[in-house]
């Protein structure tokens, strides 16, 4: 089992990584936060790899990473709130989720299919460096294992990421030890109630000390069902039907390897499960507009990403 190459963040390794992004694959690299298992945001594909080398048994939506506020400004909508924060937080570690604008060109899969999109600027140089040169926004998770801890080390990456061989990075970026050593602080704009989702490493208190009060997820003694919650999960307008192996009347079908209808869509022809996730949002949300009453989907082996498939679709029935 061959692990990742691990290269000095400097001016040839980036423009190496930075065609390695472009070209769909995956890379490795540090930020002032933690490392991040980087893939291009825009491409589907990628962004299922990123799932797939996490092992992570649901679909989060990922933080989008941009060299420039303005890069940002193309992705989401920032409001008053938005503009105070990045004009005096980023580039850091700030991420700001602000809803999604309407030529983001970031995937479906990036924001697990969401309205909302999440982007940050970080501070480190190299990092910036980077993300300008793969010209995409980058789409990127703490890059270690689903479940454990956050990389602050290139070794830490090589040592709980798959090689290349198994999906895991191309490339690993060595920009030293990190500087924060804590993931950013998450803020949620989607609503007029500000909404702390994350704590990490920019603290609260600088963050009040300009836009005022934030509401803190999950307690709820301040606020009634803080807004910023209710939509951290995408599911169809239309009832949905899983392991169905026909659709009923009025239905229109999802289907899987062989088990597909004419006129349905099909999540992946091949049975391959990663080419079903990257598939999985856009095809839902294709299907909710179709006029159909329902929409039944094939069974899903329950292997790999097939897993955090079935997460997400037993979300949206039970919702
Ligand atoms: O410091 C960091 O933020 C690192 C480095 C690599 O930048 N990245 C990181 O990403 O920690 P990740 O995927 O582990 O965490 C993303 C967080 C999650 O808590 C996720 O739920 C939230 O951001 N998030 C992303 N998009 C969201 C959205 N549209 N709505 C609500 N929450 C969102
Ligand atoms: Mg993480």
């Amino acid at each position: 089992m061959t692990r990742s190459l691990i290269r000095p963040m400097d001016a040839a390794a980036i423009k190496d990584a930075a065609a390695m992004i472009r070209d769909g694959r995956l890379v490795a690299f540090a930020t002032e936060t933690v490392y991040g298992l980087g893939g291009d945001a825009t491409n589907a594909n990628a962004v299922a790899a990123i799932f797939a080398a996490k092992g992570r048994p649901s679909f989060n939506p990922l933080i989008s990473h941009v060299a420039e506020t303005a890069d940002a400004a193309k992705l989401g909508l920032m409001d008053a709130r938005a503009d105070a924060l990045a004009a005096k937080f980023w580039p850091g570690p700030l991420t700001l989720v602000l809803p999604k604008s309407a030529a983001c060109p970031v995937a479906q899969l990036t924001t697990a299919g969401l309205g909302s999109i999440a982007v940050r600027v970080p501070s480190a140089p190299m990092a910036r460096d980077f993300i300008a040169a793969a010209g995409v926004p980058i789409a990127a998770p703490s890059a270690n294992r689903s479940g454990a801890m956050s990389p602050t080390r290139a070794r830490h990456v090589q040592d709980s990421l798959p090689g290349p061989d198994e999906g895991g990075p191309q490339l690993i970026l060595d920009g030293g030890a990190c500087g924060v050593g804590l993931e950013s602080t998450v803020v949620d704009l989607t609503s007029d109630a500000t909404t702390l989702l994350r704590p990490g490493g920019l603290a609260i208190e600088d963050i009040e000390a300009v836009i005022g009060p934030l509401l803190i997820a999950g307690s709820d003694d301040t606020a009634p069902k803080s807004p910023g919650m209710l939509s951290r999960h995408y599911a169809p307008t239309l009832p949905l039907r899983i392991n169905a192996d026909a659709p009923h009347a009025g239905d229109v079908f999802l289907g899987f390897a062989d088990v597909f209808t004419p006129g349905g869509l099909n999540l992946s022809a091949a049975g391959d499960v990663n080419e079903a996730a990257a598939n999985l949002f856009d095809m839902l949300h294709a299907l909710d507009q179709s006029g159909a009453t329902g929409i039944a989907v094939a069974p899903i082996p329950d292997i790999g990403l097939g897993r955090a498939i079935n997460d997400r679709l037993r979300r949206a029935v039970t919702r």
